[in-house]
């Protein structure tokens, strides 16, 4: 097992999470005014006629919505999961934790996923991890954090630029094609707000994966993130350049819904309201995912707070929806 330094994990992992509730962090560029819903001025779905299920992974959520990856592994991460997974289980929907690596590297950070507290959770983790663990050690992790699956983070940009991040890439198809033969947790690929796109969806296709959640550009960049965390800073150019490398998210969802017709699509990226998660449904995602928004409403106003958010968010995303005149999410990507 290869000595990770806990303290320099937990460091990063909280200057992490304070930047990126820095507004200096994301886009806000992702693009969902030029998409326009249809609209039925003469709508008849009632509200309890609309069907907002779905299955992710073979569980049901009452609406297509998860919390997106974001933090696990520190002591601060404790409280933030703890409320997050009763929030999910309270609402019907789905959270994915942080990156596990804290926790492959000291099983003594296990309470603070949340893991004994239920829920329809997933483990997430780096591409680069992959080759330092077996899949049979991520696997035992996964479950004994109670989580349903693995959610895969591509990140060489955000590595390549991170200080002593990893500057290995190249095998990456190959790394996730072994890790999912043996691996038998469902298992999802995303990015980290550069996107994916319809070529490396095409790739991605060939592999027994669950899905794909987009993380594409206009919401939180880690790799902004990265290039402004620089140690000597960047110069503006440079980081102008590097935050717009990628696809915007309504691009990921149509590429990655073409390249794979039948598996389950999750768009993030940028998703701040009702009507882009509606929108986001609309052209072919079958569920969508929030990150920085709601640890910004939680930082802000506690979990009462991200309670009433939340709620109101998914009931005006109902009201949105029924006025398509969909009545469940076939329909509404029909329209
Ligand atoms: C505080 C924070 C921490 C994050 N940590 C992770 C992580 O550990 N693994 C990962 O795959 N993505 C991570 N992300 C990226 C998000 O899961 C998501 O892909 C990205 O933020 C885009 O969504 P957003 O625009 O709704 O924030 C993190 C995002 C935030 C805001």
């Amino acid at each position: 097992m290869p000595h990770i330094p806990q303290d320099d994990i937990a460091t990063r992992k909280r200057e992490h999470l304070e930047l990126a509730l820095n507004e200096a962090v994301r886009t806000h560029d992702a693009g969902f005014e030029a998409i326009t819903l249809p609209y039925d001025a003469l709508f008849e779905v009632s509200d309890s006629a609309l069907d907002t299920h779905t299955s992710m992974a073979g569980h049901e959520l009452s609406f297509p919505l998860m919390i997106g990856a974001m933090t696990g592994g520190s002591p601060y991460s404790t409280q933030i999961n703890t409320d997050l997974r009763a929030l999910t289980r309270e609402l019907g929907i789905a959270l994915c934790l942080g990156s596990i690596r804290a926790y492959l590297a000291d099983k003594t950070c296990r309470s603070t996923y949340g893991a004994d507290l239920g829920g329809i959770a997933f483990a997430n983790i780096g591409i680069a991890e992959l080759t330092t663990y077996s899949p049979q050690a991520i696997e035992e992790a996964c479950l004994a954090l109670g989580t349903k699956g693995i959610f895969v983070h591509l990140n060489y940009l955000q590595e390549a630029i991170q200080h002593g991040g990893n500057r290995k890439s190249g095998n990456g198809f190959a790394v996730l094609e072994s890790f999912c033969r043996h691996f038998s947790l469902p298992v999802f690929v995303k990015e980290v707000g550069s996107g994916i796109g319809g070529s490396c969806a095409q790739r991605l296709a060939e592999l027994p994966i669950a899905g794909i959640e987009t993380a594409g550009r206009g919401g939180t960049s880690w790799v902004l993130v990265e290039a402004l965390r620089h140690n000597p800073p960047l110069p503006k150019e440079c980081i102008e350049a590097l935050k717009n490398v990628g696809y915007h998210t309504p691009d990921c969802i149509r590429a990655v819904r073409q390249a794979l017709p039948t598996r389950y699509v999750i768009a993030s990226g940028g998703i701040e309201t009702p009507l882009d998660a509606i929108k986001a449904l609309a052209i072919g995602a079958d569920a969508v995912a929030i990150a920085q928004p709601i640890l910004r409403t939680y930082t802000d106003t506690g979990r009462s707070g991200l309670t009433h958010w939340l709620s109101q968010f998914i009931e005006t995303a109902r009201l949105i929806w029924r006025s398509t005149g969909a009545r469940h999410i076939d329909e509404l990507k029909k329209n």
